[in-house]
């Protein structure tokens, strides 16, 4: 079992990336503990700058990123932490498998048509080319297992597609890469804004009430869920009454999602309450859950030292693990290397 997953270093984390991908982290480093096996973690780095961004940002980024993985329980004794920057065997083994992937596959990512909106022409060639970056990510560690919310399923579907083609063409009866399997929560894959019920939650809206942020204190927290928009209605009693209501089936299943319940069984206590009641119990939920992860981010940020020599590391050993895969890569294009 090779866990590896990824989250770019772009603003701070926030609910639907703890619920819909770094939840699952933690849990699989468990596993892999237990199992045997081995778990690495990284800062999607390279892929921040296929939108515009500040580059001194982009470093403080990187640092606030790893004290708030390992606030969430990623421990970089186990798991192995690293930015994308300080591993060259990514950037290399993407243009490896730029042979291999094919244009009609990357047109119909849905990830670029969102992010390159009206502006195709405008979008960087890395915006375009990122799930092909995304895709080297994974093949280089020969992952089995990769735990990511629902909005990076299609970006592993042509992971495999590339490894499948990349077997057939120059495997020569090997199996050059690992085919990766997406491991997505069915209760948080795809949280939502708190402004919108049917958008995402995202580090790119532009708005700071639409998502809670682990750096958020608990007033923020509450004033956060008590403001979030909602319907005038009751809860209803059974799951199907909350049709047509985005919103509610996004508060309640955060709800569920914190507190490791069934829809039903929210709605067995809450069913018939209105959301002046719900919002605060929602608010102390949330508070109770991400209120220690808060704090040790705090602390750990402070520590610029001890976040650099986790990254180097971590880094240290990722170009380890990856060297045989990234050889293997380049012999099995007959590109002669000395
Ligand atoms: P990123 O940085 O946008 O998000 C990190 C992880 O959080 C999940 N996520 C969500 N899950 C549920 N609800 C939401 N609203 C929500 N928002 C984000 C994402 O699915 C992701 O798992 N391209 C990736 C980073 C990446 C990567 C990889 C991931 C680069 N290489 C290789 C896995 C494997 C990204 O931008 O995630």
């Amino acid at each position: 079992m090779r866990v590896v997953s990824g989250i770019q270093p772009t603003g701070n984390l926030h609910l639907g990336n703890y619920l819909g991908a770094i939840r699952n982290w933690v849990r699989m480093q468990d596993e892999v503990g237990r199992e045997g096996g081995q778990c690495l973690f990284f800062l999607a780095d390279l892929h921040a700058i296929s939108m515009p961004h500040d580059p001194a940002e982009l470093s403080a980024n990187t640092l606030g990123m790893v004290a708030a993985l390992v606030a969430c329980g990623i421990d970089p004794e186990r798991s192995i932490l690293f930015n994308q920057a300080q591993v060259p065997a990514h950037a290399e083994l993407q243009w490896l498998l730029n042979g291999t992937a094919r244009i009609g596959w990357l047109n119909r990512m849905t990830q670029f048509k969102d992010k390159s909106g009206k502006n195709r022409e405008g979008a960087s060639v890395a915006l375009y080319t990122y799930p092909v970056l995304q895709a080297a990510d994974v093949l280089l560690y020969q992952a089995t297992h990769v735990p990511v919310g629902e909005d990076q399923k299609q970006h592993l579907e042509l992971a495999r597609d590339i490894a499948q083609k990349f077997n057939h063409d120059f495997g020569g009866g090997e199996e050059i890469f690992t085919l990766p399997e997406p491991i997505i929560p069915p209760e948080s894959a795809r949280i939502m804004s708190l402004r919108d019920g049917t958008a995402k939650m995202s580090k790119s809206d532009p708005s700071e009430m639409s998502r809670i942020s682990l750096s958020d204190d608990a007033d923020t927290m509450m004033r956060k869920v008590k403001k979030a928009k909602t319907d005038p209605e009751p809860l209803p009693s059974e799951p199907g009454g909350l049709e047509g209501r985005p919103e509610a089936v996004n508060l309640v299943s955060l709800y569920g999602a914190l507190s490791g319940r069934s829809v039903q069984s929210v709605l067995d206590e809450f069913g018939g309450q209105g959301f002046g009641a719900f919002k605060p119990a929602l608010g102390e939920l949330l508070i109770e859950t991400l209120g220690p992860i808060t704090q040790r981010f705090t602390e750990l940020k402070a520590d610029r030292e001890a976040l650099d020599a986790i990254l180097a590391r971590g880094a240290a050993e990722a170009r380890e693990i990856g060297r045989p895969t990234l050889n293997k890569a380049y012999r099995a294009l007959g590109l002669v290397r000395g």
